[in-house]
């Protein structure tokens, strides 16, 4: 049978340290499969990270030569740890009798949710570090095995999809946040909400011209691979999929999804066959993918309406998660677009956000009549000689079907506004009429 030599890392903090550890690496030599070759001098650290008061570690490694596979291995230690009397699942960084983390084995790179190799802090941790140099490797070479980049920058459909079954295939929840880069807090508040929901979470950059008219900013839509890579890495996302237009729709490629309803007005209507544009993208990376969850933002509320109805009319099997808005100060909403705009432009786009409030005012202060609603929002904006309005509707909320006029209950404000005159920069925005100004923002 194939032999691995492997490392594994050591540590105890609770009871008689020394002894757990012996105890383990005795443990492991009695495993079928499992060969100590040798062991490090054990030596003390303190605990990284947060956690309660602790008494300090003892740590080491051992060099062993296994037929187990990977898998098998970690069970072995999970199956040790649990023997020297340790709780699990362990609480993290609590005091233990015994941690056994699998460092290296042979040169395998492994990327499951309960199993990464190269150990994650193997460089990082001095503790660790050390003894396997004790060991004989060189720190070249470690460094080397141990060079993953996060996120790991994939190109091509085929890496996209191999890398999301790498996932899938190891039991982890992986989450989608298509984007179309020049990313922003908004964006980086999609990943971050991904983050914390999934186990492994791939953002896309893709400037779609699938969904730019022939009138519009396809090729002056604003790029910056390598500060997106820097956004992507401080948010935690695990890959970026980053393809060029020929190898997404190279080879002939001429299907698309068609959509309907939900994609008929305002947006569609200003912007035919955008809303294709997108469903058809989106469909693609979800096919490639194949994600647990996809993350969209509020900010653009009729293409979360139409991706709403895409994943439920082709039985994606995913969840959407719709995020809320993230603005600046003056509440203008984030977007890519708004570097388009002059200084003097910049200033006057915050009365898109304040029409919205004032609707939302006049609705909180009793007002029901749609028509009167949607009026003292257009007042706002009509009072800003820079800003030009496409459409302000008063839709309901969720699929944005138009409302009849009279009494409404509710529903949500949908806005597009042009500023500039040499360059026309478009901005969408929209809120949900909410009785309660708690999150009444989104
Ligand atoms: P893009 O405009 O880059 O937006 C990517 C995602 O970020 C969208 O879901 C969008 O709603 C969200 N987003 C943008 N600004 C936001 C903000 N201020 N707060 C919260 N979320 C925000 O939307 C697209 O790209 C494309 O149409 C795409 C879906 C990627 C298909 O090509």
């Amino acid at each position: 049978m194939h032999k691995v030599l492997s490392y594994l890392g050591l540590g105890s903090n609770e009871g008689d340290r020394e002894r757990n550890l012996r105890t383990a690496i005795e443990r492991l030599g009695q495993t079928p499969g499992i060969r100590v070759l040798r062991t490090s001098a054990l030596r003390e650290s303190t605990l990284v990270g947060e956690g309660p008061k602790q008494d300090p570690f003892l740590n080491g490694v051992v060099e062993i030569e296994t037929t187990q596979s990977a898998a098998a291995l970690l069970a072995v230690c999970k199956a040790l740890e649990a023997a020297a009397g340790r709780a699990l699942p362990a609480k993290k960084n609590h005091p233990r009798p015994l941690d056994l983390d699998l460092l290296l084995y042979g040169d395998l790179r492994i990327d499951t949710r309960d199993l990464v190799v190269p150990h994650p802090e193997l460089l990082a941790r001095v503790f660790v570090l050390e003894p396997l140099l004790e060991l004989g490797l060189s720190e070249e070479l470690l460094r080397e095995r141990c060079a993953i980049e996060r996120p790991c920058l994939l190109t091509a459909q085929s890496e996209l999809s191999a890398k999301c079954s790498e996932w899938l295939e190891g039991g982890c929840l992986v989450g989608l946040v298509p984007t179309m880069g020049a990313l922003h807090q908004g964006h980086a508040s999609l990943f971050e909400r991904a983050r914390r929901e999934c186990d492994r979470i791939v953002a896309t950059i893709f400037v779609n011209p699938l969904q730019f008219g022939p009138k519009e900013d396809l090729a002056a839509y604003p790029r910056d691979l390598p500060g997106d890579l820097r956004i992507c890495a401080a948010a935690g996302v695990d890959a970026v999929f980053a393809p060029s237009p020929g190898e997404m729709y190279g080879d002939g490629f001429c299907s698309t999804v068609a959509v309907g309803r939900e994609a008929e007005t305002m947006e569609g209507a200003l912007r035919p066959g955008h809303f294709q544009g997108v469903a058809t993208v989106v469909a693609r990376l979800f096919a490639l993918a194949r994600p647990h969850r996809a993350y969209f933002g509020q900010k653009d509320a009729q293409q979360v309406a139409v991706i709403r109805r895409l994943v439920k009319d082709l039985g994606f099997p995913l969840r959407l998660v719709e995020c809320p808005t993230v603005r600046e100060p003056d509440g203008l909403a984030m977007s890519s677009r708004n570097v388009y705009l002059d200084a003097a432009d910049r200033r006057a786009a915050g009365v898109i956000s304040l029409a919205l409030r004032t609707a939302q005012e006049a609705f909180r202060g009793g007002e029901r009549d749609r028509d009167a609603i949607v009026r003292a929002a257009v007042a706002v904006i009509a009072a800003e000689p820079r800003a030009q309005l496409d459409y302000l509707e008063l839709r309901s909320d969720g699929d944005l079907l138009p409302q009849p006029a009279g009494a409404v209950s509710g529903g949500r404000l949908v806005t597009a506004v042009r500023f500039g005159a040499a360059r026309v920069v478009r901005l969408l925005d929209n809120m949900p009429l909410v009785e309660n100004s708690e999150s009444s923002q989104s």
